[in-house]
Formats: C-alpha cells, sequence, structure tokens
C-alpha cells in the first residue's frame, strides 16, 4: 500500500487541508494520519460519524502507548476513528508538550503506516532535519511538499530540498518520490512550469505534481466551518487531479527502503 507524507518548509502554506482534501479525493481507501509535532489540527477540522468531536486520546497518543510495547504489538486501524467524511483519521499529538509521550515511537510509525492495509496520507507538518517527523518521510512511497510559490516560499522550499537531498537519499533506488504542489490559483497554469524549471536548475530531485487551489470558501468547507457543496470547489477539484496523478506515480515506484 502507499504511504504519502504531506510537508511543508516553512510558514502555514495550507498542508493540513492539501492533505485533508486529497483524502476526500483519494481513488482508493485511504486513511488520513496527523503526526504534526507541532500539535494536530486534523482533530478540529473533522468530525466523527455522529457528528461529535473525535477522542483526542485515541490516535498518535494511544498509537505510541502501544509502539512502547513493541513494533508487531500494534497496528494503525486500532488507532483509527471513522469519520463524516468518509476516511478514518489518526488524530495527532494534542499539544507539542505531549511529544515527550510518543518517545521513540517516531522511527517505527513509518513502518505501521507501510503495513496498514489501504493507503495512508501523512500529514507531517513542518519539516527540518531536526524534525521528529523526519523518519515518517524515509519511510513513505511519496514525500509531498506544500509551497506557495512566492518569493520565500520557493526560497524555504529549495532549501529544504537541499537539506534532503542526501538524508532521503533523493534520486537513488528505494528512495521516496519527491512532489511539490504550488498552493495558487487554479487558473495559474504557469506556475508548475516555473517552479519546476527552477528546481531542475538547481539539480534537485523533485517533481512538480500540480496545484492546490487557494480556495478560502473551500478550505472553510474542509476546515467544517462553513457547509456546501464541497465537490464542487476549485480546491477539492485541484485535489482530485493530484490524487490522480500521486496514485498514477504510486502504481510505478519500484520498492522502497
Ligand atoms: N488551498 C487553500 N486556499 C485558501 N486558504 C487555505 C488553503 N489552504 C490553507 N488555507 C488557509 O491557510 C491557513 C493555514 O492552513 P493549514 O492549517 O492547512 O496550513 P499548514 O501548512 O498545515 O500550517 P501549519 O504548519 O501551521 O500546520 C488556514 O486558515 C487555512 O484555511
Ligand atoms: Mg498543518
Amino acid at each position: 500500500m502507499t504511504t504519502v507524507a504531506v510537508a511543508s518548509a516553512k510558514g502555514s502554506p495550507g498542508a493540513t487541508i492539501a492533505a485533508l482534501a486529497l483524502a476526500t479525493q483519494w481513488p482508493r481507501p485511504v486513511a488520513l494520519a496527523d503526526v504534526d509535532p507541532a500539535g494536530g489540527d486534523v482533530v478540529w477540522r473533522v468530525r466523527g460519524l455522529d457528528g461529535g468531536p473525535l477522542d483526542l486520546d485515541r490516535g498518535m497518543l494511544s498509537l505510541g502507548a502501544g509502539l512502547r510495547r513493541g513494533v508487531s504489538e500494534t497496528t494503525l486501524a486500532e488507532h483509527l476513528q471513522d469519520t463524516a467524511f468518509g476516511f478514518p483519521v489518526l488524530t495527532g499529538v494534542p499539544t507539542p508538550e505531549q511529544l515527550a509521550g510518543i518517545g521513540g515511537a517516531w522511527t517505527h510509525l513509518g513502518e505501521v503506516f507501510n503495513r496498514h492495509e489501504a493507503d495512508v496520507i501523512v500529514d507531517c507538518g513542518r519539516i527540518s532535519l531536526s524534525s521528529p517527523s523526519l523518519p515518517v518521510l524515509h519511510k513513505a512511497d511519496v514525500v509531498l511538499l506544500v509551497v506557495r510559490p512566492d518569493l520565500e516560499g520557493t526560497a524555504h522550499l529549495r532549501h529544504l530540498l537541499r537539506a534532503l537531498q542526501g538524508t532521503l537519499r533523493l534520486g537513488q533506488a528505494g528512495a521516496p518520490q519527491v512532489c511539490v504542489v504550488a498552493v495558487t490559483s487554479y487558473r495559474d497554469t504557469r506556475v508548475t512550469d516555473d517552479l519546476q524549471r527552477l528546481l531542475d536548475h538547481e539539480g534537485l530531485a523533485a517533481r512538480v505534481a500540480g496545484v492546490v487551489a487557494h480556495d478560502e470558501k473551500g478550505a472553510r468547507m474542509l476546515s467544517s466551518t462553513l457547509a456546501g457543496n464541497l465537490a464542487r470547489s476549485l480546491l477539492v477539484r485541484s485535489a482530485r487531479d493530484l490524487a490522480k496523478h500521486l496514485t498514477d506515480l504510486s502504481r510505478h515506484q519500484t520498492g522502497r527502503s
């Protein structure tokens, strides 16, 4: 099964919204896991099947406790909660202070996700070489970096890609495929080509996979703060294209580290 690790370089470009939008449009069964070490956001944006809030104790905290007993003692499925969106969710660490409760589990998360019976989209939050969630990127099939394609957004992206290049052994067999997605206007047709040219010019082994539409109404609908026809939002339409692109890509992926 495929694991897609969604992450950002700096700022809040919309990684969580992109992960949520992708999960709603994923063409195969999928779970959404929130492992953002800065504190999970998904739990606040997604409701349970009964319309009520999700249980914060069932998710990363319970999975971390399970993993302390042994990697083969627990599965992702045991810690997922069904949601009104139709896909199950692993809730994140409620606050960064509770990170200590996860302890050594970080290094085993990728393995647990890869063993899951369905695809997993993982919100890894902001990434640097010292991020606790970095091991999840190592084990992922696809790493999806979410970026605002402005001057500072692309500068931070280039910096992060240069840092990840050696750690993730980018471009080598078994390494994750690194993709970039730009949060911009749905009609911005130039941005993907411009961004790809820039990455190629700098010798950075990453493919620009498309755009996530900048769509405030769509983002609010995905955050459950606005009712509306989600399927018709530009955000969700762009996520549908992206989900298809990523699932096609993972079909051609050969092995993982
Ligand atoms: N595609 C989008 N179109 C319009 N607004 C968006 C989009 N994506 C995110 N936003 C808005 O930007 C803000 C940050 O979004 P989000 O929480 O997804 O960012 P993030 O990258 O996950 O940030 P953090 O690293 O802090 O977790 C939210 O207010 C959200 O509604
Ligand atoms: Mg986030």
